[in-house]
């Protein structure tokens, strides 16, 4: 008998992880490798909120918390949600975990049962179908290619939902793809959504504060407010303030959710780090000017890598809304054989070419559920991205029929 769980083997680790891990070890033996795999930005956290946890240190908030957030934080959330989405939200409707990540994983613990769907539009963030299926839920997977911009489209949410769909994830700005919905977009859904009031939505918002050339960025419940009651609104300071390794993500949603979610949380984790709560207090009610600045330069990054990919031989690649990513489509490779003569059958094969003859490290589109593509992060410096996009058209140049 094996010790593992026969769970186990439902799921497989994080492949943007996987690309990161490589990237990492090539470099270590001395190979001139770029990441382009990472999902956070490069740039440091804000010194104001670093001061926040230090001084949190000094007045020995370093115990215990409520298991889903302190007071304070859960206060700066509520004041997050009704300043920047107009969303109201009593104290007891907030939830606080350690990063977006436990959010997600226990609001599906919470509320799937074995055989439950939940409609995942692909391309999708690695984890989210497999934190389905390891709750004991059925992904349900929609393509939205790129002739759509990657968003799902009302018919195609029509035609996904049938009697055992419990959840339909939402995730805008995108990871992988950068795509954002607009509010009109959002309305459409919301229609569909309303014939239907066995769906729950959970909107993963984790990019919110990154998008570009003005996007009007806006979350469900607040475009349908008669959604409200069975929407969990997710987000996190990770992406927006430079602070993936402090892990904290919060959410609002229905207090039975919501007092559900804390339950998991108190029964596995309990509360998020008790500095990294002070410190994420910080980032909501202080100054925002950093989002404003690290933008302008995400946003030079996005052109430059799109420009530059559009003139790689073979590649195709829309401009996004928002996040730090570009989907650029390889299907113009496939086929072509690399310069020692192996055919390019993926778009697995094509990053591989990528990696071995450049040293460029991107992801698969398979990994996200949507190929041929591949995933470009360029929150990486700006340096890096020129000599990596030369790369990458050299790589494709060398390419032959
Ligand atoms: C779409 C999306 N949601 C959630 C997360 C998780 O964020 P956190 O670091 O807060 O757990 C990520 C991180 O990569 C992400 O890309």
């Amino acid at each position: 008998m094996s010790v593992l769980a026969k769970r186990l083997g439902r799921i497989k680790p994080s492949p943007t992880i996987a690309v990161t891990s490589k990237a990492r070890e090539l470099k270590a033996a001395g190979k001139d490798v770029i990441g382009l795999g990472a999902g956070e930005p490069d740039f440091d956290t804000p010194d104001h909120i670093k001061e926040a946890a230090i001084a949190a240190i000094r007045a020995g908030d370093t115990k215990y918390t409520a298991v889903d957030g302190t007071p304070a934080l859960k206060k700066a959330v509520q004041a997050k949600f009704q300043r920047e989405n107009n969303l109201a939200y009593g104290l007891d409707e907030i939830t606080v975990g350690t990063g977006g990540k436990q959010i997600l994983y226990n609001a599906f613990v919470a509320t799937l049962d074995e055989g439950d769907e939940v409609i995942v539009p692909a391309p999708y963030w690695v984890s989210y179908p497999d934190m389905v299926l390891l709750a004991g839920g059925e992904p349900k997977i929609v393509e939205c290619g790129q002739n759509e911009r990657f968003k799902l489209r009302p018919e195609a949410l029509e035609a996904a939902i049938g009697p055992k769909t419990k959840w339909l994830i939402l995730n805008s700005p995108s990871n992988p793809t950068g795509a954002a919905y607009t509010k009109e977009e959002l309305k459409g859904l919301a229609e569909v959504l309303l014939k239907h009031p066995q769906v729950w939505v959970l909107t993963d918002d984790i990019y919110e504060h990154l998008v570009y050339d003005g996007f009007d960025f806006a979350t469900l419940a607040q475009v349908e407010p008669r959604l409200q009651p069975r929407v969990l609104t997710m987000n996190g300071v990770s992406k927006s303030y430079s602070m993936t390794g402090w892990r904290i993500g919060y959410g609002g949603g229905p207090k039975q959710l919501i007092k559900a979610m804390a339950m998991i949380q108190s029964q596995s984790t309990s509360n998020p780090a008790s500095i990294s709560q002070a410190a994420a207090v910080a980032a909501l009610d202080g100054p925002q000017d950093y989002i404003k600045e690290s933008n302008v330069v995400f946003r030079e990054r996005r052109d430059l890598c799109v420009a530059a990919l559009n003139d790689c031989p073979g590649l195709n690649c829309t401009t996004p809304e928002g996040a730090f990513y570009v989907y650029p489509s390889c299907a113009g490779v496939i086929g072509k054989k690399t310069p020692d003569g192996k055919t390019l059958e993926s778009d697995e094969d094509f990053v591989t070419y990528l990696l071995e003859a450049e040293g460029v490290a991107a992801v698969q589109g398979a990994a996200f559920g949507l190929s041929p593509h591949f995933r470009i992060s360029y929150a990486t410096s700006t340096e890096a991205l020129n000599d990596a996009m030369a790369r990458i058209k050299r790589a494709c140049e060398a390419l032959t029929d």
